[in-house]
């Protein structure tokens, strides 16, 4: 019954907000209307962006990377380390001078950041240039917000404090047209003590399973060859009525679908990657062989503290078990140095955890105080200048690792999709393994690679990528 209910609101809200991007399209009409769409942050707000962008293709609007010229200029932020909101107060400030010489220029803002009470409060005082402002869970009302703003030329600011509905079927304007992501649940439930994520993106709502496969049977049908499936942790997904459906359901159903021949997952939590999971990516041919397990870090005190609910030997024994189902499995993690209260034990832990593992890739950060999350409370903050010098020590361990990994592929052939040409040699393409790494590669005469798998041998190593010849 409530499944019906939400789906019938689901259909009004959209049919609103069509109306409004009908409108927009009127008052565009006939002029050449630009926007420029900047994000920051995770695979879900880029696909966040990319529901925007749709909206805005629908409007009659088109797209530009150069501010000057834009009509429309919004940012979708990220609040998940304190450097990526002082990114968007830069930009922001300095559009000032281009609103003074375009009086119609229109400067929205959405995301993770919006959700927080003080940021839009500093906004409204501080940045009295920006029209528009508006959170993760009202998205979908972004045709209305917009039109709000044009038509009565005050700012229009709304945020909401809960999640609603999942809006399905909004207009989507995709960045790439091999690689497609696909969201599968929103929100996170964990509350690790460090991060602020459960607070701006609520709580976990799965959409339903046969949302899910027919956005990727359709990505199929447009020729799309990879897909990610995207959530904070994909693990806890729980489609349908009864929440019967698991995460490696979807990934068994999503075999059959054609064209895909690719399926990618992200994030897993260690403390929900279940033996079914495991299963699946060893039996599902389209899964690659790679899997990003955050660790965040080596310490089973630290981990405690941040309430990640395993510990260092937990984490180890699911590695092995990963390692022994599927053999040559690429891992990749997250970690976080500077946690507070973090000793130099502590630390070693983590280095002692990636000599162990020898992850391929791993993700690391500074840690970032988070206004709102308990750890941003703690009197133990680790001073700057130590921060820095684990980080170092770190990333130094780290890149001779995957160093070493990636020279055990010299000579060797591996399958690439490819993805266009290089950003370094316009005679050469650019592609990905099944395990994620980067190769870019000599085609050959009068070939079209793009968007085909292909055969490369490895001749050369860096630490972030690959280099070889298709053969
Ligand atoms: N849901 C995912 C990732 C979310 S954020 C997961 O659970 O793995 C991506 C990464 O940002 C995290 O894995 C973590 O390593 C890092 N991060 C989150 N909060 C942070 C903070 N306050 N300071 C530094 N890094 C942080
Ligand atoms: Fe943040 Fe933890 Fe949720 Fe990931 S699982 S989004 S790190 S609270
Ligand atoms: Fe940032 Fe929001 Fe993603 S805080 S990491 S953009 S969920």
């Amino acid at each position: 019954m409530e499944r019906k209910m939400s789906s019938l609101i689901k259909q009004e809200e959209l049919e609103r907000q069509i109306a409004f991007i009908q409108q927009i399209k009127e008052l565009n009409a006939g002029k050449l209307k630009k926007y420029k769409l900047a994000t920051y942050g995770c695979q879900m707000n880029e696909n966040d962006s990319e529901r925007l962008a749709g909206f805005l293709t629908e409007m009659g609007y088109v797209e530009t990377r150069e501010s000057k010229e834009a009509d429309l200029i919004i940012f979708n932020t990220c609040c998940v380390r304190e450097n990526a909101e002082l990114k968007v107060f830069g930009h922001l400030g300095a559009l000032k001078r281009y609103k003074q010489s375009n009086s119609d220029l229109i400067i929205a803002v959405c995301g993770c950041m919006m959700q927080q009470e003080h940021i839009v409060e500093r906004i409204k005082k501080t940045y009295r240039h920006v029209d528009v402002v508006f959170g993760t869970h009202n998205l979908h009302k972004f045709p209305e917000l917009l039109f709000g703003a044009i038509d009565s030329g005050h700012r229009v600011i709304e945020v909401l404090d809960e999640e609603g509905i999942i809006a399905e079927g909004l207009p989507i304007h995709r960045l790439n047209d091999i690689k497609a992501w696909v969201t599968v649940m929103y929100g996170c439930n964990n509350f690790c003590s460090y991060c602020i994520v459960p607070y701006v993106r609520g709580r976990e709502r799965s959409r339903r399973l046969e949302d899910i496969i027919s956005e990727v049977n359709e990505l199929g049908n447009q020729g799309f060859k990879e897909i990610t499936l995207l959530g904070q942790n994909v693990n806890s997904y729980r489609g349908g009525d009864d929440e019967n459906h698991d995460f490696a359901e979807i990934l068994y159903k999503l075999e059959d679908v054609n064209g895909i021949e690719r399926i990618r997952f992200m994030t897993s939590h260690p403390k929900d990657l279940s033996d079914r999971l495991i299963e699946a990516i060893r039996d599902c041919s389209k899964v690659c062989e790679h899997l990003h397990l955050p660790i965040q870090s080596g310490s089973s005190d630290v981990l405690h503290k941040m309430n990640r609910k395993y510990n260092k030997e937990k984490y180890l024994k699911l590695i092995e078990k990963i390692k022994s189902s599927v053999p040559g499995i690429s891992l990749t993690t997250d970690i976080i140095v500077g946690f507070p209260g973090e000793t130099e034990e502590d630390f070693l832990h983590t280095l002692d955890v990636i000599e162990k593992v020898r992850f391929d890739t791993a993700y690391t950060f500074i840690y970032s105080k988070r206004t709102g999350t308990p750890a941003a409370k703690s009197a133990d903050q680790v001073p700057e200048d130590i921060k820095k010098l684990r980080f170092e020590r770190l990333l130094n361990l780290q890149n001779s690792i995957s160093k070493e990994i990636n020279e055990e592929l010299l000579g060797k052939n591996v399958e690439v999709l490819v993805e266009g040409l290089s950003k370094n040699s316009q005679e050469a393409y650019t592609g990905r393994t099944r395990t994620n790494k980067i190769v870019n590669f000599k085609g050959k005469r009068n070939s079209d690679p793009i968007g085909k798998l292909v055969k490369v041998q490895i001749n050369k190593i860096q630490t972030w990528s690959l280099e070889g010849e298709i053969v």
